[in-house]
């Protein structure tokens, strides 16, 4: 089985970048730790700044994965494009993920565009939410 994470905006600085909201851990040495824990799943990596670069993605990830785990970064607030090209992939299934729990920060980050097309969810429980997606797709998948 394989599983694509696309990571938006600002998350390949993961590990620098706010830790005090987003902690310490690179997004390679978390992968590594993903990997070792869903040995029988590939699980690809993708990041890009850029709107279009993850739409792209998501259109090329129908087919040949069996699910896609997407932190769609701050997208996540106002890009219904990304919420079109989620639904345009139907049915590959698209779980949204958030390191931090946006429903207790500011106001505009209460609002996800994204979540009415995807299969779910997670968020706030850290680097933990990439594991607990995978693990939904997974058992999903076992069905
Ligand atoms: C985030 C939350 C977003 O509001 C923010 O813009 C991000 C990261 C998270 O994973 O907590 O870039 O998606």
């Amino acid at each position: 089985m394989k599983i694509l994470i696309i990571n938006g905006p600002n998350l390949n600085l993961l590990g620098t970048r706010e830790p005090e909201i987003y902690g310490t851990l690179t997004m390679e040495t978390y992968l590594e730790q993903l990997r070792a824990r869903f040995a029988e799943v590939e699980i690809d990596l993708y990041q890009s700044n850029s709107e279009g670069a993850i739409i792209d993605k998501l259109h090329s990830a129908r087919g040949a994965y069996a699910g896609v785990v997407l932190n769609a970064g701050a997208y996540t607030h106002y890009s219904i494009a990304i919420a079109d090209a989620i639904r345009a992939v139907s049915p590959l299934p698209v779980v949204e993920v958030h390191i931090s729990n946006v429903a207790a920060r500011e106001e505009f980050r209460r609002r996800s565009v994204i979540a009415p097309a995807c299969r779910g969810s997670i968020v706030g429980f850290g680097m933990m939410s990439y594991d607990l997606a995978v693990e939904a797709l997974t058992k999903e998948a076992a069905l």
